[in-house]
């Protein structure tokens, strides 16, 4: 079967990015994207690239390539399902703020909206494909809904889950490690899957495009964001180990991951993970392992979230007890807002809660982020109704300059590891810094010592000052 036309529900991080590669590297293919943002998809059609809502490197380029091409991004919801052979849904699974589940289970109802959508408007036979990070089983919960509501046409599932990572987007679709696509084990179940490899296999090497089952595929994308997870916590935890012990966590790291079994990557330690993923994967997963009555499962995966809530408190903690025990009053700088470099996205992000704790405490803190918008900032700080929305923006400001943000502060903490923080002037920072001057680096980005001859009282992860014996 060959798919001439496609529709993405969803114009998101995920939905956004990969539809676009997608539409680059099947010209013959009309790729339709629809949100009901209206906003979002205006964005999406602005002439000017700089303004698309997402900002991604290398986007821009696809987008200008593809957009009115074989790419369009529209809000008709309807048409664009009833014209599509093919529909991926791509919109938000957040973890549930409310009733049974809270706090936990991820929410479904973006997914159970967009699946009686598909369901009202088909008319002719429709491949479904899951590109949000769901449940194990929500496949069967989409098919009840499209099997019992719709109108006597055919649906087939697929399950085929976004491995991109924000920052890398354009690089992680261009070249992916692998493409999973789970589907049904029967005759039609086989011929779309094959549809769908067909698709990536215009620019994806078949050997990598894996085919399971339903399950194992819903479940491997969990698994996945789990490890990597896993392994950020686990440095994580064993930097203030090298913190107390006068071990340097970078060395470590390294002589650690120079065993071909473990591997480097995902070994940086920082002040946290963030991101709309790791935590939002991890709790999902707790829930589906509680939920079996897996109770040391969900146990010992839910230990990789708590690691990373007390990475990210030891971080302000250590600010507090630094600055004499006391932050009230005093500017705190941060650099960064975004939950990593070369994105606008701060879901998740450390800085969040970093910053949070330390309005706790008082401080006056004025942030410096690149990419990230003064708006977004304070609907983070607002989101999490510890204090008024007057209270967040009386205490923290925004800045629009590295070097005014730095301006007689007491301390500059670094929350992101944008490169362009390594090349700042950190003598001219510290001349208009009040002294002592403090550089707490939550990414271990910049030069001890360097830092230390400028004459900061300069602090990293998992590096103390015990190992010159
Ligand atoms: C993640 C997965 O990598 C991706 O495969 C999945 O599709 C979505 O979730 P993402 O959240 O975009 O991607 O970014 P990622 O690069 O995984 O980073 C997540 C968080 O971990 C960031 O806050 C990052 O700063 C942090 N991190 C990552 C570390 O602190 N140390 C590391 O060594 C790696
Ligand atoms: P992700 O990171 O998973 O892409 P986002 O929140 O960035 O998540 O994007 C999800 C998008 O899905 C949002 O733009 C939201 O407006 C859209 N969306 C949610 N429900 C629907 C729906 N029923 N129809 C169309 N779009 C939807």
């Amino acid at each position: 079967m060959r798919i001439k036309n496609i529709c993405c529900i969803g114009a998101g991080y995920v939905g956004g990015p990969t539809m676009s590669v997608l539409a680059l590297k099947n010209p013959n293919i009309r790729v339709t994207v629809v949100d009901i943002n209206e906003e979002r998809i205006a964005a999406w059609n602005d002439s000017e690239l700089d303004n698309l809502p997402i900002y991604e490197p290398g986007l821009k380029d696809v987008v200008k390539e593809a957009r009115g091409r074989n790419l369009f991004f529209t809000t008709e919801v309807e048409k664009a399902i009833d014209e599509a052979e093919m529909i991926f849904i791509s919109v938000n699974t957040p973890t549930k703020t409310y009733g049974k589940g809270k706090g936990m289970a991820a929410d479904l109802k973006y997914i159970e909206l967009s699946a009686r959508q598909i369901a009202k408007v088909a008319k002719s036979d429709k491949i479904v494909v899951e590109k949000s990070t769901l449940p194990v089983r929500t496949a069967q919960a989409i098919k009840d809904i499209l099997d019992h509501t719709g109108n006597g046409v055919r649906f087939q599932i697929l399950s085929n889950p976004e491995f991109l990572a924000e920052g890398t987007a354009i690089q992680d679709l261009m070249d992916p490690d692998r493409v999973l696509i789970g589907g049904e084990e029967s005759d039609d179940g086989k011929e779309a899957i094959d549809a769908l490899v067909d698709i990536y296999a215009t620019w994806i090497p078949k050997e990598k495009i894996l085919t399971t089952n339903v399950w194992s595929s819903e479940l491997s994308k969990l698994v996945a964001n789990a490890f990597l997870a896993q392994r950020v916590s686990s440095i994580n935890a064993i930097s203030e180990l090298c913190e107390v012990t006068g071990a340097d966590v970078r060395e470590v790291s390294r002589a650690i991951g120079m065993d071909s079994r473990i591997g480097p990557k995902f070994l940086q330690s920082s002040v946290g993970f963030g991101g709309s993923c790791f935590q939002k994967d991890i709790l999902n997963l707790v829930y589906i392992a509680k939920s079996y009555g897996l109770k040391e499962v969900a146990d010992y995966w839910e230990q990789v979230i708590l690691m990373n809530d007390h990475q990210k408190i030891r971080f302000a903690e250590n600010i507090v007890s630094k600055l004499y025990n006391t932050v009230s009053g005093k500017k705190i700088t941060f650099l960064g807002w975004a939950f990593k470099k070369d994105t606008n996205d701060t879901r998740e992000s450390a800085a969040i809660y970093v910053a949070d704790a330390l309005l706790n405490e008082q401080a006056e803190i004025t942030v410096y982020d690149p990419k990230v918008s003064e708006e977004r900032i304070y609907a983070d700080l607002d989101y999490l109704n510890t204090r008024s929305p007057e209270e967040n923006r009386r205490l923290l400001k925004v800045a629009l300059n590295p070097y005014q943000a730095c301006k007689s502060t007491h301390a500059v903490a670094i929350l992101t590891e944008w490169d362009e923080f390594k090349s700042y002037n950190w003598e001219k920072i510290y001349e208009s810094a009040v002294k002592p001057a403090f550089v707490f680096d939550g990414r271990n980005i910049l030069d001890s010592q360097s830092m230390r001859e400028i004459g900061f009282q300069y602090q990293s992860i998992g590096i103390s000052n015990l190992n010159k014996i």
